[in-house]
């Protein structure tokens, strides 16, 4: 058995803050479970940081599904979430019961996440009573960027917020283990946190929700470009990565490696 499930995430409200991140493939999920993080989002947010698109919307099951099965293999104790890409789960509720069911049978994942408010409440329901534990997303909702206007904080009007709270409870009554709550302003934030009883998972929602997630790519450095307000990068791994590249260019280009150490010894040498 895994040190983390869905019911020990959702146990954690009030407890300990959950740290969270996104990681797509064997090697990180490795490095991620073993620095303890106690859940790993397979994030469509591959879409950009992996396979190069401009937004989530051209992520496929069959996407999904590779890079989950990956990111399984690669886990011991952390809960692994599968997030249910573009059109997997909005078309019916019944097709949305054998795709999720499908990353958790054919890839190894342990619960699936789905975007949007009150009316997912029914999907989660059926998804939590035949067993798939789900991880709600409310607040600026990826998929939805073509309807939102773009990649914008979300919950600025008194509406809007209530619209938010009512969200997240509706989701917890209808069964999701933990909300991701996606760039929000910080009272909103506390507000929804307050309101709801499981954990919320805030990105770019201030410090008062249960527990963080950021992108991997984001955290790590890798990201090329201008990261969102809320990103920490906790290593410049695009400059370590970038003149390792470098260094080995400048060494073969100089006939510097491979050395002898680097290379089998001659035919009838003793090899060491
Ligand atoms: O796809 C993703 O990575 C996400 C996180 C940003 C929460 O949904």
């Amino acid at each position: 058995m895994k040190v983390w499930n869905a019911a020990k995430i959702m146990a954690s409200k009030g407890v300990a803050r959950l740290p969270c991140v996104t990681v797509y493939d064997f090697a990180f999920a490795r490095l991620a479970d073993a620095a303890g993080i106690p859940l790993l989002l397979v994030g469509d947010s591959l879409g950009m940081a992996v396979l190069g698109h401009a937004s989530t919307l051209p992520v496929t099951m069959s996407d999904m599904l590779h890079h989950t099965a990956a990111v399984a293999r690669g886990t011991v104790s952390a809960l692994v979430v599968a997030d249910m890409p573009f059109l997997s789960y909005q078309v019916s509720i019944s097709e949305a019961l054998r795709n999720a069911g499908r990353f958790l049978q054919e890839a190894g994942a342990d619960a699936v996440k789905v975007e949007g408010g009150a009316y997912r409440a029914e999907l989660v329901r059926t998804l939590v009573q035949n067993g798939i534990p789900a991880l709600g997303h409310i607040g600026l909702t990826p998929q939805s960027c073509n309807v939102l206007g773009g990649y914008k904080v979300q919950g600025k009007t008194r509406a809007d917020a209530d619209r938010l709270i009512a969200d997240g409870e509706a989701l917890a009554a209808a069964g999701v283990f933990a909300i991701i709550l996606e760039c929000v302003p910080p009272d909103i934030a506390a507000a929804v946190t307050a309101s709801v009883p499981v954990p919320v998972i805030g990105i770019g929602a201030g410090s008062a929700c249960d527990g963080q997630i950021l992108v991997m790519h984001d955290l790590l450095g890798l990201t090329s470009g201008r990261s969102p307000k809320f990103v920490k990068a906790y290593a410049d791994l695009a400059g370590t990565v970038c003149g390792a590249f470098a260094a080995y260019a400048k060494e073969v280009r100089e006939g510097v490696y491979p050395a002898s150490e680097h290379t089998y010894a001659p035919v009838g040498a003793e090899q060491t």
